[in-house]
């Protein structure tokens, strides 16, 4: 006898997957993702898309370091007019994907079209999904805007409109470890793309001599144990995807425990941070012992200008220094720049041989480093246009002491 099903995977075949990254970051979410086991991984603007099942959508919420959130796109169609924002919302079946009880919540955005006011597109889209629910069940969804069951994403570009699922729900980058903040923390998927582009692999060196809360330390921490950035808000705060119809939560639970045996509990990688601020390294310690990671890191108490080099030990290691300086929101013009310049003369006679990536505003006065990029790239920081700069520090004797053109790739 065949059995009735009232409901059928959305899953059954590989499905078009958009994975959401911070500008600039696009190619080494690409390459991260061919590590995961993605076939083939074809960046765009802030984004990498991608076939994929449910097994490898959930491998990459868990497992990557560098995205912000993984969409599901379930329909798309012009919406010129709100008839049409509505009818084409209305034709999906969204009692494939969840159940009335779960709380929703839509995320809007347009550019370049009709429908320019977000409150008013989500609306509209929550509208067709209740009366999907009401038709089939006599009841409807709740909305939940703070932390919804489901999360829909409604991005209209040119008066077209794709609805995706955020698999995600919460963004990525909260894995869940940075309860505490100093001043201007990086984002830990910025901070991990940006140890990837600066080619830190586990067993080099690496410093951090502003290190605040410590994101690039945690993070590189967190690479060198193998330790999946997800593990621990699988088992706190969770994953949209683990409210759709259709999660498996005891497979999930046993592909949980082999990322738990990957961990490598021996590792010492060589880890250091700096800050002038005894408060804010008290909080990245916490910080690093809720990422259970507290080990691995050495932080002092230290001024940019009293910076020595604190991994003489490890000379065989390559060595980087990774850090985001302060950009200037709190500092007078004139100390920023003789913070750069001091930095500058810190790298130059502490870490000779080094590769530094800094990244910087646009604004900020990283000519006083007296150093000359040998690369930089275009990088936001949330809403702060920056740059990356890399430069290889020579030994002491033989370094470029003036900036000239900084060099683009
Ligand atoms: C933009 S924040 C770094 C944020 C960090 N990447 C994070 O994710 O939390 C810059 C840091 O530089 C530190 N700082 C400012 N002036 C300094 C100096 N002269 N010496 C050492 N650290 C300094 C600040 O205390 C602050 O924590």
């Amino acid at each position: 006898m065949t059995q009735k099903r009232s409901w059928m995977d959305p899953f059954r075949k590989a499905r078009p997957i958009y994975i959401t990254c911070d500008g600039g970051l696009e190619g080494v979410l690409a390459r991260e993702l061919e590590t995961l086991g993605v076939p083939e991984a074809i960046p765009s603007h802030r984004g990498v898309g991608l076939f994929g099942n449910r097994q490898l959508l959930q491998r990459i919420n868990v497992e990557s370091r560098i995205a912000n959130r993984i969409l599901v796109p379930i329909a798309e169609y012009p919406a010129d007019t709100r008839e049409r924002l509505y009818g084409g919302a209305r034709k999906v079946d969204w009692s494939r994907w969840f159940k009335v009880d779960a709380t929703i919540s839509i995320d809007a955005s347009s550019h370049k079209s009709e429908h320019d006011h977000t409150g008013f597109i989500a609306q509209v889209i929550k509208d067709a999904i209740c009366d999907h629910f009401r038709d089939k069940t006599g009841r409807r969804p709740s909305v939940d805007r703070l932390a919804p069951d489901i999360r829909i994403n409604a991005r209209i570009d040119r008066n077209h409109c794709v609805l995706s699922l955020d698999s995600s729900g919460d963004r990525l980058h909260r894995r869940g470890y940075r309860v505490e903040i100093g001043q201007a923390p990086i984002k830990e998927t910025l901070a991990a793309g940006i140890l990837a582009l600066a080619g830190w692999q586990p067993g080099d060196v690496l410093i951090d001599p502003m290190c605040g809360s410590g994101t690039f330390l945690i993070e590189a921490a967190m690479i060198a144990s193998n330790r999946a950035p997800g593990l621990d808000r699988a088992r706190g705060q969770g994953f949209g995807f683990m409210n759709w119809l259709g999660f498996d939560a005891m497979a999930f639970e046993d592909y949980l425990t082999t990322l738990e045996e990957r961990i490598i509990h021996e590792a010492r990688p060589q880890i250091f941070g700096a800050d002038n601020n005894r408060s804010v390294l008290e909080k990245m310690e916490r910080n690093a012992e809720r990422a259970q990671v507290a080990g691995l890191i050495e932080t002092e108490t230290c001024a940019v200008v009293d910076l020595r080099n604190p991994a003489t030990e490890h000379a065989d290691a390559a060595m980087h220094v990774i850090s985001n300086p302060p950009y200037g929101e709190r500092l007078k013009p004139e100390h920023l720049e003789r913070l750069y310049r001091q930095l500058g003369d810190g790298l130059k006679s502490e870490f000779g041989g080094a590769i530094a990536t800094l990244i910087v505003s646009e604004e900020s006065p990283h000519r006083n480093l007296g150093l000359a990029p040998s690369k930089t790239r275009k990088l936001r920081n949330g809403a702060i246009p920056c740059r990356l700069l890399r430069f290889e520090v020579f030994k002491k004797g033989s370094f470029v002491t003036k900036s000239k053109r900084p060099a683009r790739d």
